[in-house]
């Protein structure tokens, strides 16, 4: 999918939110191995990148040419500080309707806005794609992430109080949250 639109932040500065693609990619990598290291809040660690930056790239590629996923950068200046994604729960007709949500900023540039314009974004994307209902899962202490889920119009609907296991604190207790797009 493709997406742009500019926005203005707090501070009163740009910031474009657009569909990132395989020129990208070597940003997005860089950008994913930082936002990862910076928060014990996502399901990945650096060192469980999967990718190298040409697979990165093949998979930019196939997001831009989806016409149900897409990845998601916000650029300010001329550097990518964080992304989004939407991705499809299965292409079964009994799930078709569900997708589901994940994003990360850059520790330096939170408290902007840029989340909330990557999350207004996706769920942007989401209706374009025609889903019916959004979904994620945000561990129970990232009150900043909740709070903005939350204030957008996600429900918490269920409780997993096992859900991640850290390195660094054990268990994470993940809050599953979900919104209609009607
Ligand atoms: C969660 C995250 C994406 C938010 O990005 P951000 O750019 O800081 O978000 P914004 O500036 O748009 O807004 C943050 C919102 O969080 C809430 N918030 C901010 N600080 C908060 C705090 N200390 N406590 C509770 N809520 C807070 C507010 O609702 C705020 O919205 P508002 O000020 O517009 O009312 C970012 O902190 C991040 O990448 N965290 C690490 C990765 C992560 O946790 N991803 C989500 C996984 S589910």
């Amino acid at each position: 999918m493709k997406y742009k639109k500019t926005v203005f932040l707090k501070n009163g500065k740009k910031c474009l939110i657009r569909n990132a693609t395989g020129s990208d990619s070597e940003s997005v990598y860089n950008n994913f191995n930082l936002t990862h290291g910076q928060t014990d809040f996502l399901l990945s660690y650096p060192d469980e990148n999967s990718f190298d930056i040409e697979q990165e790239r093949e998979f930019l590629v196939r997001k831009e040419d989806s016409d149900r996923e897409i990845e998601l950068c916000a650029v300010f200046g001329d550097r990518i500080v964080g992304t989004a994604g939407i991705e499809e729960v299965g292409k079964k007709y009994k799930v078709r309707h569900r997708a589901e949500f994940g994003v990360s900023v850059e520790e330096d540039y939170w408290g902007l806005g840029i989340g909330r314009a990557l999350v207004m974004a996706g769920i942007e994307c989401a209706r374009q794609a025609e889903y019916l209902q959004l979904e994620l899962e945000v561990v129970r202490e990232n009150l900043r992430a909740f709070e903005l889920y939350r204030s957008i119009g996600f429900c918490e609907y269920g409780y997993n109080p096992k859900g991640f296991c850290s390195r660094n604190t054990g268990w994470q207790g993940l809050v599953l949250m979900r919104m209609e797009l009607l």
